[in-house]
Parts: C-alpha cells; sequence; structure tokens
C-alpha cells in the first residue's frame, strides 16, 4: 500500500469470491495459535454470499483483499451464543469471521472496515450485535471494545474453543 487513500472498503459480492478464499486461505496459514481462529464450517461458507444470512465488508489494497469483517444474520450461526447469554428475546446478529492479511495488520484497517460495517448493521434495526473471542486474543478483544462490545458471558465452542462472548447493544 502506497498510501492510505488507496485503500478501498466495499461490501463484497460474488465476483469477490476468490479474492475471499484466498485471504482466508493467508490467515489460516498464519495464525499464531489455533484456538483463536475457529475452523468454518461448509454450512457457513456456502451462506457467504446470501445476504439473507451473510454479509461481508472487506478492505482492498489495489485489488487484492487485505481484510474482512462478516455479519451474520442467521440464528444457525449465533443461536448457540445467544442461548448461553439468555438474549433469545432479543433481535441479534453476529459481527465474525474479522480478519486481516498478516502484512497489513496493526495499521487501523480493520479498524475502518468494522466502522462501516457497524453503519451497514444499523439498518437492520437490532437490539444489538453479538461477537465471540477468545480471552487472549488480545487483537481481537481491542478492536471489539473499541466499537463498544462489553463481555456478556462465555462459551466453549466445537467442543474446545473457549470464547468470550460480547454485546454491543443497539438500542
Ligand atoms: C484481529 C485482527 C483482524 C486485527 O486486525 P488489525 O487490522 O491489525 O486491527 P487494527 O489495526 O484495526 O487494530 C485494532 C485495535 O487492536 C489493537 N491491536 C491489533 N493487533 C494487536 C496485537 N497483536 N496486540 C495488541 N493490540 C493489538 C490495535 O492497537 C488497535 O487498538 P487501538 O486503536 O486502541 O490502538 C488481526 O489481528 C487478525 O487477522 N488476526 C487473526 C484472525 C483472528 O484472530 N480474527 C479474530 C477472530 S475472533
Amino acid at each position: 500500500m502506497e498510501n492510505k487513500s488507496d485503500l478501498v472498503i466495499r461490501k463484497l459480492d460474488m465476483t469477490d469470491e476468490p479474492s475471499l478464499e484466498r485471504l482466508i486461505d493467508v490467515v489460516e496459514s498464519n495464525l499464531n495459535d489455533r484456538r483463536l481462529w475457529l475452523p468454518i464450517s461448509n454450512a457457513s461458507k456456502e451462506h457467504f454470499f446470501d445476504e439473507t444470512w451473510t454479509v461481508f465488508y472487506g478492505a482492498f489494497d489495489k485489488d487484492e483483499l487485505i481484510g474482512t469483517v462478516g455479519l451474520f444474520l442467521n440464528e444457525n450461526e449465533y443461536g448457540e451464543s445467544q442461548k448461553e447469554i439468555h438474549f433469545e428475546k432479543y433481535k441479534i446478529a453476529e459481527i465474525g469471521r474479522i480478519m486481516c492479511h498478516p502484512d497489513y495488520r496493526r495499521k487501523g484497517i480493520t479498524s475502518k472496515i468494522m466502522k462501516e460495517m457497524m453503519d451497514y448493521a444499523t439498518q437492520f434495526e437490532l437490539d444489538a450485535l453479538l461477537a465471540t473471542a477468545h480471552p487472549q486474543n488480545t487483537a481481537s478483544q481491542k478492536l471489539l471494545a473499541k466499537y463498544g462490545f462489553k463481555k456478556e458471558g462465555h462459551i466453549i465452542k466445537s467442543c474446545d474453543y473457549e470464547r468470550d462472548i460480547l454485546i454491543r447493544r443497539m438500542k
């Protein structure tokens, strides 16, 4: 990236699928700690470009996708965490699959994508946004705290993935 104005942030569409797959590969093959990244299920992947289920915002440097934030609008994604904190009566969605290419980290890029996503999410008139993060995922925890997410509970996902459940009130 020559300078920050080269950065474009926009919603992803079907044509971005190969770029998204490439970014996932890079992020997954560069994890310092496997416990911090919940493997993506096929069911989830199948709905990545179904807007009633998942919406991604991404940052592009020239034509390369370098970071994403996902919004998951389907209960199959967030239902387990929602129940764990007894939030069934609230209309919620989950923020997840927050990732940044290792060469572009700590430059505020994901924070910028988060801002766009928070604006986008207002149209759904949600009571709250939910996110989960490993207690020791400092980058993720700091990013979420910056956008008003607070710890509401704790869950063990897929047997051995420890996660804090964080909530950001929207009303
Ligand atoms: C989490 C992740 C997306 C953050 O991306 P990023 O573009 O580096 O984040 P930002 O530069 O916008 O930083 C956000 C905040 O976190 C802080 N931060 C980022 N990385 C950090 C680190 N390794 N240690 C401590 N703080 C960190 C930043 O200082 C910033 O806080 P500030 O604005 O108060 O200074 C990136 O580290 C990543 O892809 N990690 C691997 C995948 C992952 O764990 N995703 C989350 C799953 S829940």
